[in-house]
């Protein structure tokens, strides 16, 4: 059965019209989530929204425990995760407003665990195409009234701070498209805990690369977040209907870890 697992990003921090709402406390053997999870029914469809930054936004990207987020959802039956994240622009065409579905990751993070696997259990899950299609697809046709750019890279960076002039533009050569804090390893993990994952980005500046524009500041990305909230909403609110029918995941991630351990079942 289909569940839809929400992870909500800056300006994003709340799902409307779950019927049976209710906030939980998960526990995992990776800490805490972020925040509680509300989990609840739209049209029928089970469904499950984490706020990555908590409610209130109180964590730093660097300081999110991813594992424990993606872990949460997990436990509670989650099958599809659609993660929705704040991006800077690395290009002209996409202007601050438009939404961004991802498929493509650059990871420049630096200061987060990153695997489920390490000592005494050593994984290797394929990772060429980091999105799932179909989950991707329905996002796609789930985010309507905004321009939607499909195929982009994310370029994710630690921060907190954003970006120098000179390192916006060596990402722009490199052929990213847009720049965030929290896509990674956000997917990697979904990817180990055998998650469908989609990306929708909300652009909400040019970052510093651009002459004509001043340089990204948290004012300017809330105020484009405010103004677009309502279109991730709804983009949330149409997915049941897209996804209810739940086959087996085309792409494989229902089943990643098949040929990924090494370790020998005796050592694990
Ligand atoms: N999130 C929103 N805008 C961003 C930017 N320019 N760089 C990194 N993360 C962002």
């Amino acid at each position: 059965m289909t569940m839809i697992g929400v992870i909500g990003g800056s300006g994003l921090y709340q799902i409307d019209g779950l019927e049976g709402a209710s906030w939980v406390k998960v526990s995992t053997p990776w800490g805490k989530p972020s925040d509680e999870i509300l989990v609840g029914r739209l049209h029928g469809t089970p469904m499950a929204f984490l706020p990555r930054h908590g409610r209130g936004h109180v964590h730093a990207p660097s300081d999110i425990n991813y594992r424990a987020n993606i872990d949460a959802l997990k436990r509670l039956g989650c099958t599809d995760l659609v993660a929705v994240s704040a991006v800077g622009s690395l290009r002209e065409d996409y202007r601050p407003g438009d939404f961004v579905l991802v498929d493509q990751f650059i990871d420049r993070t630096f200061a987060r665990p990153k695997s489920f696997f390490g000592a005494g259990c050593v994984a290797h899950v394929g990772f060429s195409d980091p999105t799932c299609p179909r989950l991707s697809a329905a996002c796609a046709t789930a985010v309507q009234g905004v321009t939607l750019h499909r195929g982009a890279t994310y370029l994710a960076m630690e921060g907190p701070q954003f970006s120098t002039r000179a390192e916006s533009r060596l990402y722009r050569s490199w052929g990213a498209d847009v720049i965030g804090m929290t896509a990674m390893p956000e997917a990697k993990l979904a990817r180990e805990a055998e998650l469908c994952y989609a990306s929708i980005a909300m652009v909400t500046d040019y970052d510093c690369w651009h002459g004509d524009h001043a340089a990204v500041d948290v004012a300017q990305v809330i105020a484009t977040l405010t103004a677009n909230a309502g279109h991730a909403r709804d983009m949330v609110a149409r997915l049941p209907s897209l996804l209810d029918q739940r086959a087996a995941c085309t792409h494989g991630c229902d089943h990643a870890l098949t040929h990924a351990i090494m370790t020998a079942p005796d050592r694990r």
